[in-house]
C-alpha cells in the first residue's frame, strides 16, 4: 500500500515556528517518525513539503494511480483553498487531514476546513502523534 503525506506552508519551519502552538519537533524528525510507522505498518510513504497552492495542487493531481491514500495537512490553505478542494475532488484518493494543533480551539478564521466533508476522517490537536494516528487510522480503513 502507498500513502502518501502532503505538508503545506510553513510546515518546512517546525521546530522553531511558534513551538508554544506546534512544539519542537521539526519536519525532519516528524517524517522520520511517520517513516517508521510506516515501515511497522508495511505502507510504502512518500513524504511532500511545500510553501506553494499551486505546487501543492499538482502534489494532490499526481496522486492518482500513485497513491492508495493520503494524509494532508495544508496548514493555512485548509482554511482559504478552492483549489486544493477542488483537486482532491477531482482525484477521489482517500485522505486524512491532519493538524498538529487543535484548530477548532484556536482563532475564528481556523476553525473552519475548506476539505475536513471530504476526508475519511479528521486528526487535530495530537502534535506529531496526530500523524501517526492519521497513518494508522487510514491504512486500517483501506485494509478493510
Ligand atoms: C496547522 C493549523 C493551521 O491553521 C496553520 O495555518 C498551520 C498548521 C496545524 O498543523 O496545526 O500552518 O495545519
Amino acid at each position: 500500500m502507498r500513502i502518501a503525506v502532503l505538508n503545506g506552508p510553513n510546515l518546512n519551519l517546525l521546530g522553531t515556528r511558534e513551538p508554544e502552538v506546534y512544539g519542537r519537533t521539526t519536519l525532519a524528525e516528524l517524517e522520520q517518525l511517520v517513516r517508521a510507522e510506516a515501515g511497522r505498518l508495511d505502507v510504502t510513504l512518500s513524504w511532500f513539503q511545500t510553501n506553494h497552492e499551486g505546487a501543492f495542487v499538482e502534489a494532490i493531481q499526481g496522486l492518482r494511480g500513485q497513491a492508495d491514500g493520503a494524509l494532508v495537512n495544508a496548514a493555512a490553505f485548509t482554511h482559504t483553498s478552492l483549489a486544493l478542494r477542488d483537486a482532491l475532488l477531482a482525484v477521489r484518493v482517500p485522505f486524512v487531514e491532519v493538524h498538529l494543533s487543535n484548530i477548532f480551539a484556536r482563532e475564528p478564521e481556523r476553525r473552519h476546513s475548506r476539505l475536513a466533508d471530504l476526508a475519511v476522517g479528521i486528526v487535530a490537536g495530537f502534535g506529531p502523534q496526530g500523524y501517526l494516528l492519521g497513518l494508522q487510522a487510514l491504512v486500517a480503513k483501506l485494509r478493510g
